[in-house]
């Protein structure tokens, strides 16, 4: 089948190729033209394990474009462009208003777009009546692909969500998202078939959740910390009840990323529209305790090194998560940023994500104070603290005794509570964890 995806970041040029990869014709459309030359050299645009393989495979039937009007005889046209967080907290919808406009004029009765993006409940209502005039339908079917995990997420899902309309119209476009879904279905892969509301609440919903769960974690660790008690030990326990669970559980500094921050800012936002924002008030205390982390690994510093300012400080790992370079309302960064305004010298590791780091610190003007390496042995040499930020692989395996050998004074912050702590104290080292004192 022909396809189009429009908007070609993380979520659009993984589903552009995955579908490829299904045996569809795909163009992936954008209005970035660094990012669509990049992709029509089969090279990705970020870190995203198996993406360039993805992309190799299926380069007979991907083709990329920054011209709407390719979009033109597609049957399906999944709509993938961000929704960032406006300036308020609330969704700002400029780049799916702009894109659905773009499109339409290339619509032929008959056709099929699907919502992909994360949208405020009663996006999916307001669009479907500006789709309908060109005799094509709309329907909305929200993704749950985590970075790092992209490509496997987006092949084999945890489940299919179908947001359309209760008429026949509905009842045409799921069956035509089955044909394009028909590889993924087969491996019976739960479908579930809902209204244009659930639809987009699922996704926020299963977000916010999420978000929960870490932030109720880290409530813990910050009750551990002045009790004595042990975060991880606590959660390995509770986490043993099948119904709660023990993913998600770990506390450390916090979730940052493109989606969690301001996926649950921006339901707040929209429940505070609806006149239902008392309803999520606890979603601002999720935001609270989270940015809390943030502070944490400062104010651990300070009072083991008698304050900043002087200090060479380690930070192991710039990306929001391991397995991506992505640095969006990452952790990571904030606090490379915060060390440095309070007069440290920051020198931070990456695997992958310290090209995109640089260009943020510039733009913060901390040139001066922060220096970025690659490699996290460099980066420890004659270092006060180390800081890990990030739970890369190559951060949590470190040989502490080699580092010892590198450091001036050896006190390490786990960020994570990703390294073998006993390890690290039979090293000589101070280790402060997070709620694991
Ligand atoms: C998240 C969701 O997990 C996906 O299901 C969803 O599709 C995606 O957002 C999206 O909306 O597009 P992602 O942003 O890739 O995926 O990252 P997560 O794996 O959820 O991690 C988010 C943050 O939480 C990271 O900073 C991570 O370090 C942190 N985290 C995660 C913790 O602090 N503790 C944990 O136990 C788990």
């Amino acid at each position: 089948m022909k396809i189009s995806v429009i908007g070609c970041g993380y979520l659009g040029a993984v589903h552009a190729a995955s579908m490829a990869e299904l045996g569809h014709e795909v163009t992936g459309i954008d209005v970035d033209p660094v990012r669509i030359g990049s992709l029509s050299q089969g090279v990705a645009p970020f870190h995203e394990p198996g993406f360039n393989a993805l992309l190799a495979t299926n380069a007979a039937r991907l083709s990329f474009s920054t011209d709407m009007a390719v979009a033109q005889g597609s049957r399906v046209h999944f709509l993938a462009v961000g929704t960032p967080q406006a300036s308020n907290g609330s969704v700002d919808m400029a780049y799916v208003n702009q894109a659905v406009a773009d499109l339409l004029p290339y619509l032929e009765a008959g056709d099929l777009v699907v919502g992909k993006s994360t949208v405020p409940v009663g996006t999916a209502e307001r669009l479907a009546a500006l789709v309908s005039p060109t005799g094509a339908t709309l329907m909305w079917n929200p993704e749950f692909l985590r970075e790092g995990f992209a490509v496997q997420d987006t092949l084999a899902p945890d489940r299919l969500v179908y947001g359309v309309s209760d008429d026949e119209a509905g009842t045409a476009a799921t069956a035509l998202l089955d044909e394009v879904y028909a590889t993924i279905l087969a491996k019976d892969t739960p479908r579930l078939i809902v209204n244009f509301a659930t639809a987009e609440l699922v996704k926020v919903a299963a977000n916010s959740f999420l978000a929960t769960k870490i932030s109720f974690i880290n409530a813990m660790a910050e009750i551990a910390d002045v009790t004595g008690a042990n975060v991880t030990q606590l959660a390995d326990a509770i986490g043993h009840d099948a119904r709660i669970g023990r993913r998600f559980l770990n506390a450390g500094i916090g979730f940052g990323g493109g989606c969690l921050p301001k996926d649950i800012r921006g339901f707040v936002a929209r429940a505070e529209e609806l006149g239902v924002g008392d309803a999520l008030s606890f979603l601002k205390d999720v935001d609270d305790i989270n940015m809390r982390r943030r502070r944490r690994v400062q104010e651990i510093l300070e009072t083991e090194l008698g304050g900043l300012a002087g200090k060479r400080i380690a930070v192991w790992g710039l990306a929001f998560k391991p397995d991506s370079d992505d640095i969006r309302d990452s952790p990571a960064l904030d606090i490379v940023e915060s060390l440095a305004r309070a007069g440290a010298h920051i020198v931070a590791s990456d695997p992958e994500a310290t090209l995109p780091a640089q260009k943020r610190i510039d733009a913060a003007g901390l040139g001066e104070s922060v220096t970025l390496n690659p490699d996290h042995r460099e980066a420890a040499q004659g270092a006060d603290a180390i800081v890990v930020a990030t739970e890369w692989d190559c951060f949590s395996a470190e040989d502490p005794d080699t580092i010892a050998a590198l450091v001036r004074n050896k006190l390490v912050v786990d960020g994570r509570n990703c390294l073998a702590d006993d390890a690290w104290k039979r090293a000589g080292f101070s280790y402060r964890g997070m709620g694991r004192s």
